[in-house]
């Protein structure tokens, strides 16, 4: 299919290249010793092809169980001390393999260790391969919020395997697509009419063109916006879009929410907040939800979520600064609002409280 091409590393997009994993590694990470991360439901699909694709390199296989509720500090120490153990040393790469929770830790353990190591991404969900293997943020939960511990470190190459999504379950898959719609509402208005066009039926075709236009589509967007700013200091903070919400409502629902579902709820909420404020057009907020809708994704906070405890969380967000939160809010489809204000707007939490009530 395509290979897009970042100063620093490439992003391959090949269905079959799960078989390509050792070559590409070889290359961009040459390593003496190769470790696969992974996680519970991964591993028995996929671990064997991408060791074979290695040859006779010598490749330890490490896993955790699957779920956000494993991307922590305590999984982070576990494996390092399992590589430890197997006497890894500095001259390791680490093969991130699974959706974007293996591709947080994994990555945050290769940063980590011996004060860094490269990593290879190898995304199996959707919203892994759209967004969060792309950018070199890595980093774990912690009991006050997520991603509050982390780093920054670029991964050597990323290979996505499309063939991959045929076993992911479909709540997995709506659940990348609010990445999509997020990136599409950022940064493309026509790219979004193409998702919006191609749902429901997008969901039933996973191997399908229209899957494979919002993998690249996506990939292309989010690559565009990091590659100008890597440390989010400035534009790439409009990925944030539907997150300072989403973040909170995630984390206040135990995770019993996916990651794409809160976020999914975060676009409705916080452009509804955007319109609230005449920061965004009007319909803007009604497009957003309708395209969520039809996505099958949920457009509300769950009723038992007081908004109070929503508000409360977002003071945990590492985007809330002096006391109140910051968000990245739309102008119109495909084009965000705040570029005077480093694109994040600074929202009074009664204003969050009118749009959550
Ligand atoms: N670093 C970033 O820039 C960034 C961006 C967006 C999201 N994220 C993070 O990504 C995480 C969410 O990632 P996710 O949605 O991929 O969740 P996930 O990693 O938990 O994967 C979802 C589920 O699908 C399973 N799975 C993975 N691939 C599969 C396959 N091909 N077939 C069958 N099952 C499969 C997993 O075991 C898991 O149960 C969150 O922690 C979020 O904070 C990070
Ligand atoms: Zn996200």
């Amino acid at each position: 299919m395509a290979t897009v091409t970042l100063p620093a590393y490439d992003i391959h997009v090949e269905p079959g290249s799960l078989g390509a994993v050792g070559d590409i590694a070889r290359r961009a990470a040459p390593a003496h010793r190769y470790v696969i991360i992974t996680d519970t439901h991964v591993e028995p699909l996929y671990a064997a092809r991408v060791v074979e694709s290695f040859g006779r390199d010598r490749v330890d296989v490490l896993r955790v169980p699957a779920g956000e509720s494993h991307k922590t500090r305590e999984s982070w120490a576990r494996l390092t001390d399992e590589m430890l153990t197997a006497g890894l040393g500095r001259d390791t790469t680490v093969i991130a393999l699974g959706g974007g929770v293996v591709g947080d830790l994994a990555g945050f353990v290769a940063a980590t260790f011996m004060r860094g190591v490269p990593f290879v991404q190898v995304p199996t969900t959707l919203l892994a391969m759209i967004d969060a293997s792309i950018g070199g943020k890595t980093g774990v939960d912690t009991p006050a919020g997520k991603n509050l511990v982390g780093a920054f470190h670029q991964p050597a190459a990323v290979i996505v395997d499309p063939d991959t999504l045929a076993t992911l379950p479909v709540a997995e898959l709506r659940a990348g697509l609010a990445e999509a719609i997020k990136h599409g509402a950022i940064a493309d208005a026509e790219y979004f009419d193409r998702i919006e066009r191609a749902l429901p039926a997008l969901l039933a075709d996973v191997q399908g063109a229209a899957m494979h236009d919002v993998i690249a589509g996506s990939i292309a967007i989010k690559a565009g916006v990091v590659q100008r700013d890597e440390r989010e200091s400035g534009v790439r903070k409009i990925l944030n879009f539907g997150h300072t919400l989403g973040h909170a409502i995630e984390s206040e629902s135990g995770y019993r929410l996916l990651h794409g579902e809160a976020v999914a709820i975060g676009l409705v909420l916080e452009s509804a907040l955007a319109e609230r404020l005449g920061v965004a057009e009007r319909g803007t907020a009604a497009r957003i939800r309708s395209v969520v809708e039809r996505a099958g994704l949920p457009t509300a906070r769950p009723a038992t979520l007081a908004p109070e405890r929503i508000v409360a969380a977002t003071r945990s967000d590492k985007k809330a600064r002096r006391g109140a939160a910051e968000y990245a809010l739309p102008a119109r489809i495909g084009a965000m609002a705040g570029a005077e204000v480093g694109w994040s707007i600074r929202v009074d939490d009664a204003e969050v409280r009118a749009i959550l009530s």
